[in-house]
């Protein structure tokens, strides 16, 4: 079996008695978040009411997995910790290196060819530190997960943004950077702040074109990017039992987009149904002892208000099939409204491409409920208008889907079947065009919108859906297609319209799969070796970042002021850039290339202070780095929205940036800024951002006195000899501020 059977005994056999025992100490009853999260406490002693979205809580998470973007930079710091082997179970996906260029048959050997390299580290570091390692083509890190590994009541950390798509199945799954993955592998506390619950009152029944997809897309347009900070939301109500497993695994996912620590639904017959069929029965017979412990106490469910933080009501009779973008997955749009929308914006209305696929999305019934319209089209003899891709989420999947005829039903309609992994989701996408300067638009049944996030063009519009939506649109060829009123012609210039989509939850002949595509962690790793050739130019080993030297920092040059969006891809690009991923000195060239400089609206041109010339971000940084020199950046709101990569905050941190002063952040990467010992501070006015000026050296003093709740002061010395000085915050801990001091938070173990 690949799940660890023994772990998930012991697990089960303590996890009820846990609970009771935290709703004793507190006085009250909880929900459903509240007791998995208190029966992970790294330290049970320590069991008392946090504060929510204040105190900081150690956790004891059950397993951690990585996906091999991430996982070479947090298994490159797991090799500096010492250890023989990794202290809970842990796996590794290979699923964001592939490209997807003409399919799956060809793409998946040239990418073995291509990523070899870093296939064999991954595979050797995996045996050597008792890892299950997930190659190249065995699919896409959640779907894998949510197979094979989650179950309900347990704790996991991912280097991955989109680790809470467990929650489908009542994890806590939290999306985390290397160096957090590094302090649950090593056996150390994994701290994470308190979240607030913001509980999630679902009633009615989806009916029609509208999925799970687009319950998650309403709520985007409802709270926003920002609006899931810090927060776990907690599915409840009627409504839930007529959601699948993998539609709430959807719903979970994008959380990840509200800014969301994670969300979960508790355990249902739909859960027990779907571990049977991945052929889990004994945790869903452990699940059933403990199915009172799964779930928020009754007391909860009669007033929720008085528990949770936050309610959002959704009455899924009502929800109507959405298409959220361009360029951000909060601009919820009704597809009803988008033809007044499209033209009133000036969307490009030409769907040229759809995709279905990533792991939001590239489930068995995803797949099945899409087959569903695209095999009309083939038998109503309608015209497709654009191109559709395909990637599986898993070799189950594929393997399963092909068997039964779905595969086919989309490849009659002309569909390309690319490999099971991110692919096209994470810019792995070779997209063949006739011009890429067109403004053009694209509908996935992806996560993520931003701007060139697909195929790296700014002219292309990207807006996210259903697959079932997205094979409609693809199949019309427009973006204000509503399939639920619109007819299409078919070859003969009659008018026939579309049936709303069906398609089984579980194939009907059960999953099948030849080879899952997994290596068990091995039990004899004396003399695996881990090689990393020096004169590689994919994978460098790290050297530790230096301690604080005790001093202010003065005189700062303004690397670059960003305006608007700046997310993980803005600062770290994905796409091309994917490979350099366990190369730290390589990856660093893409240093904020994609964020744009508030004073000339340009992205990758900045001021060099020193000569007065425009250059690359990384280029600005490099210099100052050479004279010894420290920069510092300054953001707008939600900087280092998206992705959990650490890069994002270890290349400013090895070119010698040592602040990002932004009005707010998102999580992840705050805590990823943290860890690497850099300075994530806040403005208290967020007017003085508009202070800052291109020519500005900058200072921040106060350092000595560095403490929680603390201030801190920026001195902006502009180019005609006047001052701004105003006041900054942040929201360090004493273990933060150590961090921070040793230089960086594996410094600082290490230094214990
Ligand atoms: Fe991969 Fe896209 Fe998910 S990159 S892990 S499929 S968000």
């Amino acid at each position: 079996m690949i799940l660890d059977i023994e772990m998930l005994r012991s697990f089960y056999a303590s996890y009820s008695d846990s609970v009771k025992q935290a709703k004793a100490t507190v006085k009250r009853p909880l929900t459903y978040a509240e007791k998995v999260l208190f029966a992970h406490l790294y330290d049970p002693t320590q069991l008392r009411p946090y504060k929510r979205g204040i105190e900081y809580v150690d956790f004891r998470p059950n397993r951690v997995a990585m996906q091999d973007a991430t996982a070479q930079m947090a298994l490159l710091q797991f090799m500096n910790a010492g250890k023989d082997k990794v202290a809970v179970p842990a796996s590794v996906h290979c699923d964001h290196l592939i490209r997807a260029d003409v399919g799956a048959t060809a793409d998946l050997p040239e990418a073995c060819k291509t990523n070899k390299e870093v296939y064999d580290f991954l595979k050797s570091v995996s045996q050597k530190y008792h890892i299950g390692f997930w190659g190249p083509g065995a699919g896409i890190i959640h779907q894998v997960v949510l197979e094979n590994y989650a179950f309900p009541g347990g704790m996991m950390v991912g280097t991955d943004s989109h680790t809470p798509n467990a929650g489908g199945l009542g994890m806590v799954a939290v999306g985390v950077g290397g160096a957090d993955a590094v302090d649950v592998l090593t056996g150390q506390p994994w701290e994470l702040k308190m979240p607030r619950l913001i509980g999630v009152h679902l009633k009615g029944k989806l009916s029609g074109w509208a999925t799970p997809k687009d319950v998650i897309l309403e709520i985007l347009g409802i709270l926003t990017v920002k609006g899931g900070t810090n927060a776990i939301l907690e599915y409840f109500g009627e409504g839930l039992d007529s959601i699948s497993t993998t539609g709430k695994a959807t719903i979970c996912n994008m959380g990840a987009e509200l800014g969301a620590t994670c969300s979960i639904f508790p355990f249902d017959e739909n859960a027990d149904e779907y571990l049977r069929k991945t052929g889990r029965e004994e945790i869903a017979v452990l699940a059933q002892q403990n199915a009172a412990e799964l779930r928020a106490d009754d007391e909860v469910m009669a007033n929720p208000s008085a528990f949770y933080d936050q309610i959002v009501e959704i009455d899924l009779s009502k929800v109507e099939p959405h298409l959220n973008g361009p360029f951000t997955p909060d601009a919820a749009t009704p597809i009803s409204h988008m033809k007044a929308k499209g033209p009133a914006n000036d969307y490009p209305m030409v769907v040229e491409v759809g995709l279905v696929g990533s792991c939001t999305n590239s489930s068995y019934q995803d797949l099945a409920r899409a087959a569903s319209v695209a095999r009309q089209a083939y038998e109503k003899g309608i015209e497709v208008k654009g191109q559709l891709i395909i990637n599986p989420g898993s070799e189950q999947i594929r393997y399963t889907a092909e068997r039964d005829g779905i595969l086919d039903d989309f490849k009659k309609i002309g569909a390309l079947i690319m490999t099971n992994a991110c692919g096209p989701c994470i810019g792995q996408w070779k997209r063949h065009t006739d011009d890429n300067t067109r403004k053009n638009a694209i509908v996935t049944s992806f996560n993520r919108n931003f701007r060139r996030r697909a195929d790296g063009n700014p002219n292309t519009y990207a807006f996210i859906g259903s697959p079932e939506l997205t094979v409609a649109l693809t199949i019309a060829g427009r973006l204000d297609f509503n399939p639920a009123t619109d007819t299409l012609l078919d070859k003969e210039g009659n008018s026939v319209k579309l049936d709303a989509p069906t398609g089984y939850t579980f194939p009907p002949k059960g999953f099948a799969v030849e080879d899952k595509g997994f290596i068990a962690p091995s039990e004899d790793n004396a003399n695996v070796e881990v090689v990393i050739s020096p004169d590689s130019n994919r994978l460098q080993k790290l050297a530790p970042f230096a301690a604080w030297d005790g001093k202010d920092l003065t005189d700062m040059p303004l690397l670059i002021k960003t305006e608007g969006k700046c997310t993980t891809d803005h600062i770290s690009m994905a796409g091309p850039w994917l490979k350099f991923r366990g190369h730290l000195q390589n990856i660093s060239d893409n240093l904020l290339m994609g964020a744009v400089n508030a004073f000339n609206g340009e992205s990758n041109k900045v001021k060099n202070q020193l000569d007065g010339k425009y250059v690359e971000v990384s280029t600005a940084a490099k210099a100052y780095k050479a004279q010894g020199i420290s920069s510092i950046v300054v953001a707008e709101d939600n900087y280092g929205e998206g992705s959990s990569r650490e890069h994002a905050a270890m290349e400013p941190r090895f070119l010698n940036v040592k602040v990002i002063l932004a009005k707010s952040f998102a999580r992840i990467h705050e805590t990823n800024l943290k860890k690497q010992g850099m300075l994530a501070l806040t403005f208290c006015n967020k007017d003085d951002y508009n202070k800052v000026q291109e020519d500005d050296r900058i200072s921040l003093t106060g350092l000595k006195e560095f403490a929680p709740g603390s201030k801190l002061t920026v001195t902006l010395k502009h180019q005609d000899g006047s001052e701004d000085s105003f006041q900054v915050e942040h929201t360090y801990n004493d273990t933060q501020i150590a961090w921070f001091k040793a230089g960086s938070a594996l410094n600082f173990a290490a230094k214990k």
